[in-house]
């Protein structure tokens, strides 16, 4: 199974060093690569929209909403914190086309769970996962069989990741991430032998490391031009998995066209 991890839109205007006008052409071009790389699906990690004002946000949503829907594959949105920063969580789930803001989806043998970790939203743009929403993934765990793998797939971090030469949140501390990581760190280290990975978007870079034994990779944003204001270059990543002990994440970019590195998991 191939699964295509776009993230970090911010379609909209330009804002600090991310031109959001250049989200849409941007996306089209992924999507061909989708078509050419054969993908199965595709996992939009959230921030579709640099937040402007509730109507502007709401124009871009659907902007980027529409593209996905034309590219005929399953597409799995996540809630990012610019999102719903003039859109209230239930419109922008209705706009995404669901009811819910964390479900999951079984495709090819994995099972796909969508956590929103703007459960709620903590300071600026740091994130949260609620109890109520903590006890949900445990039950779905506990139900989950040792044979359906499961793929994790948020907005910010689930586990906690040095900012050290980020530039997009040394002025941010703590916002990089979840506030509280020892609840879900609990759950995952007690369903690790069912956990395959966990996947994020939110700081805009690339970020590997394991916990568990489980790999957590954070995917760059599309949009961030840091630190020019134009010409992004449209950095994105493909998920491929044979078996579930065998599988390779890329980080790449589309302008220009550039495969950048290519990890085992
Ligand atoms: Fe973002
Ligand atoms: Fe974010």
């Amino acid at each position: 199974m191939k699964i295509a991890l776009i993230s970090d839109i911010h379609n909209g205007k330009l804002i600090e060093h991310r031109p959001g006008e250049e989200a849409l052409g941007l996306i089209r071009d992924f999507l061909e690569v989708c078509k050419a790389e054969d993908a199965d699906c595709i996992v939009e990690l959230g921030d579709r929209v640099n937040n402007e004002d509730h109507e502007h946000d709401v124009l871009y949503t659907e902007e980027v909403m529409s593209l996905f829907r034309s590219s005929g594959l399953p597409v799995l949105n996540v809630i990012g914190n610019h999102d719903i920063h003039n859109i209230p969580k239930e419109e922008d789930i209705s706009l995404l086309g669901r009811s819910a803001p964390y479900f999951y989806r079984d495709l090819e043998g994995y099972r796909l769970v969508v956590l929103d970790t703007a459960d709620p939203i903590i300071g600026d743009c740091g994130g949260c996962l609620s109890s109520s929403q903590l006890s949900w993934l445990q039950d779905l765990l506990e139900s989950t069989p040792d044979d359906l793998p499961v793929l994790l797939f948020s907005h910010h971090p689930l586990a906690d990741q040095e900012q050290t030469g980020n530039p997009f949140f040394v002025n941010l501390p703590g916002e990089h991430t979840i506030a509280d990581h020892k609840s879900i760190s609990k759950i995952i280290e007690r369903y690790r032998g069912k956990i395959a990975g966990a996947f994020n978007g939110h700081v805009h870079w690339n970020y590997l490391r394991y916990q568990y034994g489980i790999p957590f990779f954070s995917v760059a944003s599309l949009t961030e031009a840091y630190p020019v204001t134009e010409h992004a270059p449209g950095r994105f990543s493909m998920l491929a998995i044979r078996d579930r002990d065998n599988m390779s994440i890329t980080s790449e970019m589309l302008s220009p066209r550039r495969v950048l590195g290519r990890f085992d998991l």
